[in-house]
């Protein structure tokens, strides 16, 4: 069984070999930065780099006529509908990746080369599943807003490169099921949040119908944070030996 704990020959620290360690530090001065100038080059070259480049993406303008004209109402009362359809197309693609994250998740379990403390695999398939109806949801309000639901918004494009490092870890062969259970976790917590903005931002446009909807995805995905947390916690103190607290 895999363990993130165990013990081995991790040669990464400078104790490893404390000889060619203490040469390292008396010879460090001969290896001064090769770049002229300070830390301030750096940021001065982003800025620079800043000021020449473009936005991440653009929104697309609304696919059909009924989108032209709830576009149109929005802004006549003063309201920007292709940030909602921004917001959504955001929440599109997480709900797309976090489907992806749970299917990762469920294979590390049921390969069964770490320990899973509490998890439990029908809990997870239902999570997976609730994933999927969220995508399925959001792809619905997008056509009831008149957009292409098949767009790559400019958020969902950031949160695509923001998730990248969760789906690394998790298709790792090497990775623990606590170590894919402590990356979904940010997953959960961003989602929730996100959610929980994504009904008030539709709520604040009137459409009050689709931000129920957001609501009842919010609570769903609550559930999901508190379970994956409790699991998550509990395999560290486990791994710590430390006894659970009873509370009377
Ligand atoms: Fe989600
Ligand atoms: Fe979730």
């Amino acid at each position: 069984m895999k363990k993130e704990t165990e013990l081995g020959m991790n040669r990464t620290g400078m104790a490893m070999a404390p000889k060619e360690g203490k040469r390292q530090k008396e010879n460090e001065w001969k290896a001064p930065p090769i770049a002229l100038g300070d830390s301030g080059e750096i940021v001065r070259l982003r800025a620079a780099y800043d000021a020449e480049s473009g936005p991440i993406g653009t929104v697309s303008p609304p696919a059909t006529i009924k989108g032209v004209a709830k576009t149109a109402l929005q802004m006549g009362k003063g309201h920007n509908a292709t940030a909602l359809i921004d917001k959504i197309g955001e929440r599109l693609a997480f709900e797309r990746a976090g489907t992806r994250l749970y299917e990762l998740l469920i294979g590390k379990f049921r390969a069964g080369e770490s320990e899973t403390g509490d998890a439990d695999l029908s809990a997870l398939i239902r999570f997976h599943d609730e994933e999927r109806e969220h995508f399925l949801l959001l792809w619905k309000c997008l056509e009831q807003l008149g957009a292409d639901p098949t767009v790559q918004t400019p958020s969902a494009d950031h949160t695509g490169v923001k998730g990248m490092g969760l789906l690394q870890t998790m298709s790792d062969p090497r990775s623990t099921f606590y170590q894919c259970l402590d990356a979904i976790l940010i997953a959960e917590l961003a989602d929730n949040e996100a959610w929980k903005l994504l009904s008030e931002v539709a709520d604040g446009m009137g459409l009050s119908d689709m931000a129920a909807s957001f609501r009842d995805a919010q609570a769903q995905e609550q559930i999901h944070l508190d379970t994956i947390r409790t699991w998550w916690a509990a395999l560290v103190k486990q791994e710590a030996g430390i006894e659970e607290e009873v509370h009377a």
